[in-house]
């Protein structure tokens, strides 16, 4: 008969004590995977954000970058820093992201270029279709058409006309291939059947300088960084590429009140790298949303002539389709404009 001794630990055999020691190690290996994961343990955000943009400081998307970083550092209680990460029309800070931990700590801001890359690279380092997780959709406005104070013509007609006569004997400054400002050249080119000398530079912050500084003649820009710099009196704005003028800049006309159409309306999304973690996407999402919702950024937003895409539109779920379809469109827009892909730097 087997009596049990309350008073002593029960004796273990020692294949049983071999099998115990086998369950304790797995234990110990699985509570060191877990502390080897911080985000999972100790949820999202557990350190500073980084929001990549891709283009130089002071221009329109580090611009709404910085508003956008600064609310959401508020919202998520971890610092959201901002990193320009310049190059080859946006591509290169796109690179960037598209490579960096899914771990919600690395975050874009991008615009129409990232769409329109895959048409203009022959070799990017990720497969834009499937290298990003949109988070949501942030601004949406028109480009200006500008010129240097002392540049010949004083309308929009006239320096439609001036660019066709011109040639490439005009300078326009632009932000890389495929960026916003290149591609408006592109448009404006078929338009207007110019071909004017392109200026590149790693964002249309430095190439406001220079347009300021009558080192370029022209510029299409963002209305961001364009509005301030009009109302300033430092360069001229002779179109708007919305279909409705600008209230800010109220004696700009369109391009299509010039004769010459140019509709190109631009917007901003955030993205973070494909198969960053649900919790990290719904936390980043989330703080976007309430970033837009905020009075002082849309009194920001309004003060340069762009507007924040209304709540509906700014969801990860529309913001995946609208970026699936601008990624078609421009293709199509670019095969058409007979512009070839160049090699990606
Ligand atoms: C562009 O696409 O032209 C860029 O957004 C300009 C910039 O942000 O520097």
């Amino acid at each position: 008969m087997t009596t049990t001794d309350n008073t002593q630990p029960p004796r273990i055999s020692a294949s049983r004590r071999a099998g115990l020691a086998f369950v304790a190690s797995a234990l110990a290996v699985g509570f060191a995977g877990l502390a080897a994961t911080p985000v999972l343990a100790q949820g999202f955000p557990n350190r500073q954000i980084t929001l990549v943009v891709p283009f130089a400081a002071g221009g329109p998307s580090d611009v709404i970058g910085r508003l956008v970083a600064e609310h959401m550092s508020r919202t998520l209680g971890q610092q959201v820093i901002v990193e320009n990460v310049a190059g080859a029309g946006g591509t290169t800070g796109a690179a960037r992201v598209a490579s960096a931990p899914a771990d919600g700590h690395t975050v874009l801001i991008h615009h129409l270029a990232l769409k329109a890359a895959p048409a203009l690279y022959n070799n990017l380092r990720y497969d834009t279709a499937t290298a990003f997780e949109p988070l949501g959709m942030i601004n949406t406005g028109p480009m200006v058409i500008t010129g240097k104070l002392d540049l010949a013509p004083k309308t929009a007609a006239e320096f439609f006309a001036h660019a066709k006569a011109q040639g490439d004997k005009l300078t326009m400054a632009h932000a890389g291939v495929g960026s916003n400002s290149h591609l408006c050249i592109i448009l404006m080119g078929q338009a207007v059947g110019s071909k004017p000398t392109q200026v590149a530079y790693r964002g249309t912050g430095p190439a406001m300088n220079d347009l300021v500084g009558g080192q370029v003649d022209a510029l299409c820009d963002q209305s961001t960084t364009a509005v301030p710099q009009v109302q300033g009196g430092k360069i001229r704005a002779y179109a708007v590429t919305s279909t409705e003028r600008l209230d800010v800049i109220k004696d700009v006309p369109t391009t299509r009140e010039a004769g010459t159409p140019i509709d190109m309306t631009i917007w901003h999304g955030l993205y973070a790298p494909k198969g960053t973690l649900a919790e990290a996407v719904t936390r980043l999402s989330t703080a976007l949303q309430a970033a837009m919702k905020d009075d002082g950024i849309n009194a920001r937003f309004a003060s340069f002539g762009t507007t924040a895409f209304p709540e509906a539109q700014r969801t990860p779920a529309a913001h995946k389709a609208a970026f699936d379809a601008e990624i078609a469109k421009w293709a199509k827009a670019l095969k058409e404009a007979g512009v070839n892909p160049a090699a990606a730097n």
